[in-house]
């Protein structure tokens, strides 16, 4: 019999292609809990990209094999009732690393580069009067900063931080320390990252600081006033991983006494965050709306790779990225 896949939004085609291929695709009318209920009870597989997989969701998908994630993070799937009612989870851990590493870089260079301020001085007219440009750059005190020579320090030593690690390093000549709670100083030292015995070490040390670990109950709040207050004023905060890892009020306080440089934000406690977000009322933040991962390559990649997990469960064969390996039993 056709097996049936359901999505809660479209992916690449790319990936809809190779689902089209070995089973029917669904597309749901809107990814809401109720909309998915209903679609799911003739499913063999569900794939998502961020929006939640509930338990009710789960539990309503009686032919329910597999979920697929459309991206690395899991924090919106229930894998404990995915365990319950022994259904696969796959999700794509490689396709968005260089994305993601491509982007923390590009907000680095945003921040120290003052693009926002130079950029907004330069068309309002602050430039416009006699003088040469590098001299009223001075006068006005629009200089800006070097990579080189900074010190990088990553809160998670995974996959996209020694992305991260190896682009500094050899590209802009950086030195890169770190702190991972599960992995053993000389792993950490093999990625060419200095280890830090804590993550306050982190936030003493460095210039940049980015973040990169999971959102799970050890993670939410991870960091806040007390290591915001470590860090110098000179350096700054990026948060690619989730939102609920740093304490957004915190986050703030230390931007608006500018006891901190800047901050680049791209994921949030609450997504989408409302327009009134006090980060939005920052000039020391640049914002994005969890855009890291949404490059031309990261989505095909994205798609392959979850709908080949997807493919692979529904055919019996063992999938790549399987990220419960205690259900499966063949
Ligand atoms: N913004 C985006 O679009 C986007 C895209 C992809 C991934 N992400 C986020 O980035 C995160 C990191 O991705 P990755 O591929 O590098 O993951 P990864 O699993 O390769 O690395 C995560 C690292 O964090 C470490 N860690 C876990 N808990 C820790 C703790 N309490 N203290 C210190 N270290 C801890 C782990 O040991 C691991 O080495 C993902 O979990 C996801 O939430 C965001």
């Amino acid at each position: 019999m056709t097996k049936k896949v359901l999505l809660t939004e479209a992916i690449h085609e790319e990936g809809m292609n190779i689902i089209r291929e070995a089973a029917e695709l669904e597309i749901a009318a809107d990814p809401g809990e109720e909309t998915v209920i209903k679609a799911i009870a003739d499913a063999d597989a569900l794939i998502v990209r961020s929006s939640k997989v509930t338990s009710a969701i789960i539990e309503a998908g009686k032919k329910l094999k597999v979920i697929g994630r459309h991206g690395m993070g899991l924090d919106n799937i229930d894998l404990k009732a995915a365990d319950q009612y022994g259904v696969a989870v796959v999700n794509t851990p490689d396709a968005n690393v260089l994305s993601v590493a491509e982007h923390v870089l590009a907000t680095m260079l945003y921040l120290c580069k003052r693009l926002k301020e130079v950029d907004n001085a330069l068309r309002t007219g602050e430039f416009d009067r006699p003088g040469s440009l590098p001299g009223l750059v001075t006068k006005l005190g629009y200089t800006t900063q070097e990579l080189y020579g900074k010190t990088l320090g990553l809160v998670g030593v995974g996959k996209i931080a020694r992305r991260i690690a190896e682009i500094c390093t050899k590209g802009f000549d950086m030195q890169v320390c770190g702190y991972d709670a599960y992995l053993a100083p000389d792993v950490i030292q093999q990625a060419g990252v200095e280890p830090c015995g804590s993550l306050e070490e982190v936030f003493e040390k460095a210039d940049f600081i980015s973040v990169h670990v999971p959102l799970t109950p050890g993670t939410r709040g991870l960091i806040g006033k007390k290591q915001l207050d470590l860090m110098k004023p000179t350096a700054f905060l990026i948060n690619s991983a989730r939102g609920g890892v740093v304490n957004e009020d915190d986050l703030y306080q230390a931007l608006k006494e500018k006891s901190i440089a800047g901050a680049a934000v791209d994921v949030f406690a609450q997504e989408p965050p409302g327009k009134n977000h006090p980060l939005f009322t920052l000039d020391n933040v640049v914002v994005t709306p969890h855009i890291a991962a949404m490059t031309d390559g990261a989505l095909v990649r994205m798609a392959r790779d979850v709908a080949e997990g997807v493919v692979s469960v529904l055919r019996g064969e063992r999938p790549k990225y399987l990220v419960n390996p205690r259900i499966w039993k063949i």
